[in-house]
């Protein structure tokens, strides 16, 4: 059991002022090989999404966007299109550029020391052109890659201490960290920047939903346990940080 004095540790400066760097050196100062930008695609099948540059989805203008953004909650049973998502997925992990020899990715959100620990899951219910199922995103190509086939809605509501919008939506995104991508760097001052990290990728769901006149609703109060198990995560390399259902909301 860890004290409230020894979290609020890795939410201060005092890790970093406590870490002796003469002595605890991290794993890239050592010159360990930097772990992958993103998981591997070897053995599956990748579903090239639509370009995510179409104005034509934007119903909005910045500045509407910013005032309009709320939680939504309530959502309809309309299906969202292919092209909506995958300005979604673009808005929130969208890769821009790599940088040499692979060091690092430039996405659509900041990230620490650009080391992007994140991957992105979906559950997908409503979303023309797509079988019902478990999707991962692959940023480096703007695809997808079909996991499970099938209807989650009630296993995530559950997984979501049952919160049953976060179930039964269009799709639900999950977020899973895998800590290494940013510990290689920063070592135990680790932990501040992947929460912060999280919550630009989340802001930027909000707001590329509001400019589809399509709703989100950050989501934190979830069961670590059952959703690394749905997702098949071991819940210690990788695992679940942040949730969010989208969904066309019923009233604005
Ligand atoms: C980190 C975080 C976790 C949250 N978790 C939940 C949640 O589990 N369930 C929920 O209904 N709302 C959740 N919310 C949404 C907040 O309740 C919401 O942002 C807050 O009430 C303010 O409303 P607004 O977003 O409409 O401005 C979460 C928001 C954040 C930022």
């Amino acid at each position: 059991m860890i004290t409230r004095k020894e979290g609020r540790a890795f939410l201060s400066n005092k890790v970093w002022e406590e870490t002796d760097r003469e002595v605890r050196k991290t794993d890239q100062m050592e010159g360990k090989p930097q772990p992958p930008l993103e998981k591997s695609t070897e053995g599956f099948d990748l579903m090239k999404l639509p370009d995510p540059n179409s104005t034509d989805l934007l119903m909005k203008d910045f500045i509407e966007i910013i005032f309009s953004r709320e939680s939504r909650r309530v959502y309809s049973d309309e299906k969202i299109s292919l092209e909506a998502l995958s300005f979604l997925l673009w808005s929130s992990q969208g890769v821009k550029g790599v940088l040499k020899n692979n060091y690092a990715t430039l996405r659509t959100v900041p990230s620490a020391g650009a080391r992007h620990p994140f991957e992105t899951y979906i559950f997908v219910r409503l979303v023309k052109g797509l079988k019902k199922g478990l999707y991962r995103y692959v940023a480096l190509s703007h695809s997808l890659i079909l996991l499970k086939e099938g209807d989650f809605a009630n296993e995530v509501a559950l997984a979501a201490l049952g919160q049953k919008f976060v179930g039964h939506c269009a799709v639900t995104f999950v977020w899973s960290v895998i800590p290494y991508r940013t510990e290689w760097r920063y070592d135990l001052t680790s932990y501040k920047p992947i929460l912060l990290d999280a919550g630009h990728v989340c802001q930027n769901l909000y707001l590329a939903c509001e400019a589809l006149n399509l709703g989100t609703c950050a989501i934190a109060a979830y069961d670590q346990t059952k959703i690394d198990k749905l997702i098949g995560l071991d819940g210690n390399e990788e695992f679940a940080i942040y949730m969010a259902p989208v969904g066309k909301p019923k009233r604005y």
